[in-house]
């Protein structure tokens, strides 16, 4: 079932919503306030939307967050039946400190296509790679790096990378690092960075570690637009996070997604600028007006593209 184009619209406003609310916070150092004011907002235009809107990832449990819990309901309950993963604001310490980067991003599907993640880790890789392969979860970093070069006809130290800055990512940092491969190190944001290889212009080849799984989900909406390649592992090492599987259904802990598994019929992604980052441009106010910068994609209708948005307050 394909999704009427006119949710296209409605989405860009309700993420571009967000990011205005968020931008108010920015640079105030409390980036609790600055997720509320986006999460706050999210809410408030998605229940304008005439839909059957579901929250399968989105803010916690119904005991953590009032709003925007996993299966909350959204929509004025008149419409088709959506699964919608939300993260109202992506990279809490950028907006907090005025940082570029921030970003509110929702992705919508058609009923039950879209994974619900648990709010674990995520082992996740991206490559604008079509072919099985040539990229892989399993394949060691040196493996992935060759592969990767012979595929593109480059050599080795012409491949650029993107990984979280964590001491978990040492290990494979220390192995590109050997390997000659430019590596492009992110202090947050790992939405963003799994699409960098979406495009050439963003210079990136490869995105690969180890990062939050509703981020994996949000991102795999995006590159599955993008028809590139995908692969995601949750990791469950916490008593409190195999629990949480089991109660999802979730059997084989050590799974690995293909981006089939993780998001498949329609769907529609936005990322909305709330600082400008490598994306999108962040949140501007002119007057009563402000100009929003999204990247919207949505897979039946081929639309893939960045729009520029003036809007009243
Ligand atoms: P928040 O917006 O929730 O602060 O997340 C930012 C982020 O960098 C994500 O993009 C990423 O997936 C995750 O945090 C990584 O988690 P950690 O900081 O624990 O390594």
């Amino acid at each position: 079932m394909k999704i009427d184009n006119k949710f296209e619209n409605l989405l860009l406003n309700v993420s571009s919503r967000a990011a205005l609310s968020s931008y108010y916070q920015v640079g105030k150092k409390n980036k609790f306030a600055a997720d509320e004011a986006a999460v706050d907002a999210m809410r408030t235009e998605l229940n304008k939307i005439n839909m059957k809107g579901k929250i399968v990832i989105g803010e916690g449990e119904l005991d953590e967050a009032p709003m925007l819990y996993i299966g909350e309901e959204v929509g004025t309950n008149q419409g088709p039946e959506f699964d919608i993963a939300v993260d109202p604001l992506e990279g809490t310490n950028f907006a907090a400190n005025n940082l570029p980067g921030a970003l509110s991003v929702i992705a919508l599907s058609t009923k039950s296509n879209l994974f619900n993640a648990p709010e674990t880790y995520m082992n996740k890789i991206s490559a604008n790679v079509r072919e099985k392969e040539v990229v892989d979860l399993d394949f060691s970093v040196k493996k992935n790096i060759d592969n990767l070069a012979q595929y593109k006809n480059k050599n080795p130290n012409e491949l650029s990378t993107c990984i979280l800055d964590r001491p978990r990512h040492r290990k494979i940092i220390e192995e590109l690092q050997n390997l000659k491969v430019n590596i492009k190190l992110i202090t947050d944001g790992d939405v963003s960075g799994a699409l960098l290889v979406t495009d050439k212009k963003y210079n990136i080849d490869l995105f690969l570690g180890i990062g939050g799984g509703p981020e994996g989900v949000l991102a795999a909406s995006a590159l599955d637009a993008y028809d590139c390649f995908f692969q995601g592992k949750f990791i469950f090492d916490t008593e409190k996070d195999i629990l949480r599987a089991n109660e999802m259904g979730i059997k084989d802990l050590e799974k690995k997604y293909e981006l089939k598994e993780i998001i498949s019929g329609d769907s529609i992604f936005c990322a909305t600028g709330v600082t400008s980052g490598d994306l999108v441009s962040g949140i501007k106010i002119q007057d009563n007006e402000f100009i929003s910068e999204t990247l919207i994609t949505h897979k039946s209708s081929g639309l893939k593209k960045i729009i520029q948005l003036k809007q009243t307050i």
